[in-house]
């Protein structure tokens, strides 16, 4: 894998906080690979990305419509080196510098898992550094700590503080957690069927609309009307906070199976997605809205309501729940942009979390395919 290819996905620097404390700061070499993104990131203690590269791998398994696993897994070898490498020379330091090495160890892809994962071993059983394997969803659910601003304004940079409540919606989970602390997480309801990104990934795969298909029906729905269809809105009226997308992808089918192919032009798609992508969003309120009256009647109840994953990318989910939260007189808060879907810095931030609390490798770790949040 040249270093030319890989360039391209440089991610930057974001240096803007200053050393708080007596605390050494310590700094965390982080690698993502358990699906189509082979990343790595140096981020310290003080919530500092020293650099961060993601090699995304959409482009070799855009034209099978899907990720590929075993492609995914020849293309995390090739590349995984070479980011490793660039990004320690991005950031300006050597291996010896670095205090901690993180990996994911699942839950995701195996091949792809194993290839990072063996490879944050090797580097810390050869440099004998702490090692922490981390689960891909707690990278996701701790991300908002390390960089976190509001949909409206993404200038801020929130603090966001433990016990939150999370939506966690990407291309495999839709989760809505408690997040207590490191490692403690509560599933207060979750999907039955489909995820939210596999609606939208399918949905577009529907409308020809390639892969992955979130990003592009969050554009075809903002130039869209969202009243012209009426997709259904599964469980909302049923008490509880679990979500099902299944039925949502099965009116979408039997909606375009009846539409004559004369008719399917561009403001037809546009008025699809919004219409589609509206019941998404009334979906997430609703199991929200239920999920906190469960939860805001604990002793110690959640003062900051987060999205994460994939999907908190898109734009009509982060504004309804900025404004659910506003409502309901809690903060909110969102990853930036290139912190929602998977990535090296995520990573390494939950390995900075976990080795805080003690929570690293003593003996060898087999990565796990499968692995809940509520198992760690
Ligand atoms: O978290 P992620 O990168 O990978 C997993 O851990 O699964 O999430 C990828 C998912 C895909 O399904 C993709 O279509 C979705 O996130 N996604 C979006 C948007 N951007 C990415 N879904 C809706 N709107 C978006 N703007
Ligand atoms: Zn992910």
């Amino acid at each position: 894998m040249s270093e030319e290819k890989i360039i391209r996905m440089d991610m930057g620097k974001n240096t803007e906080h200053e050393h708080i404390g007596n605390e050494k700061t310590v700094l965390c070499l982080g690698i993502e690979s358990s699906c189509d993104e082979t990343s790595a990131a140096i981020v310290d203690s003080d919530r500092n990305i020293l650099a961060h590269i993601i090699y995304s791998q959409i482009p070799e398994h855009q034209k099978y419509g899907g990720v590929v696993p075993e492609l995914a897994a020849r293309a995390h070898i090739l590349a995984v080196d070479e980011v490793i490498r660039l990004t320690l020379e991005r950031a300006g330091k050597s291996i010896d510098d670095i205090d901690v090495i993180a990996a994911t160890a699942g839950p995701g892809l195996i091949g792809g898992v194993l290839i990072g994962w063996m490879s944050a071993t090797g580097i810390a059983n050869a440099k004998n550094k702490p090692l922490v394997a981390v689960n891909h969803l707690e990278g996701h659910a701790l991300v908002p700590r390390l960089c976190a601003a509001s949909a409206s304004d993404s200038a801020t940079n929130i603090n966001v503080e433990f016990p939150y409540l999370l939506m966690l919606a990407s291309g495999g989970h839709c989760q809505i957690l408690l997040v207590h602390n490191v490692g403690k997480y509560e599933l207060i309801g979750q999907t039955l069927d489909d995820s939210a990104g596999e609606a939208f990934d399918k949905v577009a795969k529907m409308l020809g609309l390639g892969y992955p298909g979130g990003p592009i029906v969050d554009k075809r729905a903002q130039l869209g009307n969202v009243k012209r269809f009426h997709f259904p809105r599964p469980l909302c009226d049923k008490p509880g906070c679990d979500f099902s997308f299944s039925g949502i992808k099965t009116a979408a089918r039997m909606l375009l199976d009846k539409t004559p192919q004369t008719d399917i032009n561009e403001e037809f798609i546009n008025d699809f997605c919004a219409s589609f992508q509206q019941s998404v969003v009334d979906c997430i309120t609703n199991r929200l809205t239920n999920a906190l009256k469960d939860v805001r009647v604990r002793k110690a109840a959640p003062k900051t309501m987060v999205v994460a994953g994939g999907v908190a990318k898109n734009s009509a989910i982060r504004s309804a729940m900025e404004e659910l939260a506003k409502q309901s007189n809690m903060l909110f808060a969102a990853p930036p942009m290139n912190l929602c879907t998977d990535n090296g810095a995520m990573i390494a931030w939950a390995g900075i979390e976990n080795y805080r609390v003690g929570n690293i490798v003593h003996e060898p770790v087999a990565p796990r395919p499968r692995w809940p949040l509520t198992e760690l």
